[in-house]
């Protein structure tokens, strides 16, 4: 049996970080078109459900995000749920070169500028609802006004690695 040893948040914030990798989470692209310029957020802090009524989701953005300062006062922003063999493109849209994250990603752009990634998991059109302080981050909350569900399973993101769900059931059979 493992003995629970909880203690101090300590100096280095790597241990934070490493503690909180520990619960794994989706990866959201929170993307739109602003006169013809395409940006991308990447954030696995994206929350689904914190309210049906209502329907609103959550996400914890970097107040340093350039992306953000961008997109924070668009009317419409996509988000797609990346799927399952969407790594890739998860580090490409997460890029430092934030001219380069759409090269050769195929989207389609909603009515209001919402940009979405073609074979996701889920795609919602949201607008912001409410944005909060939250230590270093901003605290989004985000409507969601229409949402399309993709065929394919979600890419996973747990420890700093992305990974696959693989059905609990199956390896109890072996
Ligand atoms: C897997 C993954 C998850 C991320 N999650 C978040 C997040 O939840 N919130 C956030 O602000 N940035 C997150 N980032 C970092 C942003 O995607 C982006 O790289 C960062 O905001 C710097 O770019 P920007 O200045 O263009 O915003 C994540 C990056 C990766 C690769």
């Amino acid at each position: 049996m493992t003995q629970i040893k909880v203690t101090g948040l300590g100096d280095d914030p790597m241990v934070v970080r490493h503690a909180f990798a520990q619960f794994p989470s989706g990866v959201a692209v929170l993307a739109v078109d602003i006169d013809g310029g395409k940006h991308a957020l990447v954030a696995s802090s994206f929350m689904v459900g914190v309210s049906l009524d209502p329907c609103l989701s959550a996400v914890a953005v970097q107040k340093t995000s350039e992306t953000w300062e961008l997109i924070k006062d668009a009317d419409s922003l996509g988000v797609s749920i990346l799927a399952r063999g969407q790594s890739d493109l998860t580090r490409k849209l997460a890029s430092k070169n934030r001219a380069a994250r759409f090269e050769q990603v195929a989207i389609e752009v909603g009515g209001q500028g919402a940009v979405f990634i073609d074979d996701a998991a889920l795609w919602l059109d949201c607008s912001i609802y409410e944005v909060s302080e939250a230590g270093d981050h901003w605290m989004v909350l985000l409507e969601v006004k229409k949402l399309g569900v993709g065929e394919n399973e979600p890419l996973i993101w747990h420890g700093a690695k992305f990974r696959e769900l693989v059905d609990a059931q199956s390896i109890d059979v072996e």
